[in-house]
């Protein structure tokens, strides 16, 4: 406990965090008694759809390459986590790695832009499979979690050198405020956007305002953890677009599709 109150002080101390902190101290703040967690969950509960499924529709081949990659990266992944647990740090992350994986060999996206990069579980599906499709870039914003002593250099550790060395990942720890300023630029239009970072219902709506001009018109939005609070739900609803929600232990994800092709039924 004393450790994470010296470790978040640290973190504030240091000039550019001080902003960062003091703007999640407002932002929760704001959002402090309007909790619509068990309102969002039945939601979701209520759409909620069997995501092996909806892969296997889409193609069954591709499905079984899926769980082929995903058993790799867990068996990879166990004595980073077990040296991790051992000091006590859990950086959460990977409920949904197979589908992230799934959509980013099946769309074969030239641009991908994930927010919430931890340990790296979601990083590593996108490296991985923009490595097999032999193309495309993945845009990254984080912030490091600074209950945790050094926390830098934990972000993205599952990630093997193999696929930083293709150089097509461009990691940016200054949080998403500062990190998409630098990201949204030129023509790039993005095909897959996986945001898992700040969770509050504000942080989600602006973010989905913000990122909208940078889709491309096939696009994907998988959005995590929707069970939070109603921001998925009033954003899906108000623009009538097509989406799916999935389970992955107990917690919901959201996906929004631009096309209704890419929405097998
Ligand atoms: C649930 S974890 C991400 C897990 C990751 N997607 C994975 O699959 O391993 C959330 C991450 O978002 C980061 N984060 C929180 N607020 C943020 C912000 N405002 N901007 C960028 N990243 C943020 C946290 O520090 C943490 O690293």
């Amino acid at each position: 406990m004393y450790k994470t109150i010296a470790n978040v002080l640290t973190f504030a101390l240091r000039r550019r965090s001080t902003g960062i902190l003091w703007a999640k101290f407002r932002l929760r703040l704001k959002e402090l008694g309007k909790s619509e967690a068990t309102e969002a969950r039945e939601w979701a509960a209520s759409k909620s759809e069997d995501a092996a499924s909806f892969m296997s529709k889409l193609d069954s081949n591709l499905q079984n390459e899926t769980h082929l990659f995903v058993q790799k990266v867990v068996y990879e992944s166990v004595p980073t986590v077990q040296q991790l647990a051992f000091k006590g740090i859990d950086l959460g992350g990977g409920g949904s790695i197979d589908l992230i994986y799934f959509l980013c060999r099946f769309l074969k996206p030239n641009y991908v832009l994930e927010t919430g990069v931890a340990a790296g579980w979601s990083s590593y599906a996108v490296l991985e499979a923009l490595s097999e499709n032999e193309k495309g870039f993945l845009d990254s914003s984080d912030l490091p979690y600074f209950r945790i002593e050094n926390p830098e250099q934990y972000i993205g550790i599952l990630i093997p050198d193999r696929l930083r060395n293709l150089k097509n990942w461009d990691l940016q720890t200054k949080g998403d405020t500062e990190n998409l300023k630098g990201f949204l630029r030129g023509n790039k239009k993005y095909s897959i956007v996986h945001y898992d970072s700040d969770k509050r219902k504000t942080s989600r709506l602006d973010f989905l305002k913000r990122i909208e001009p940078w889709l491309d018109n096939k696009a994907v939005l998988i959005m995590d953890d929707i069970q939070d609070n109603l921001a998925f739900k009033e954003y899906v609803l108000s623009r009538t677009l097509t989406f799916k929600v999935f389970e992955y232990e107990g917690k919901y994800i959201g996906i929004i599709f631009q096309v209704d092709s890419l929405n097998p039924r």
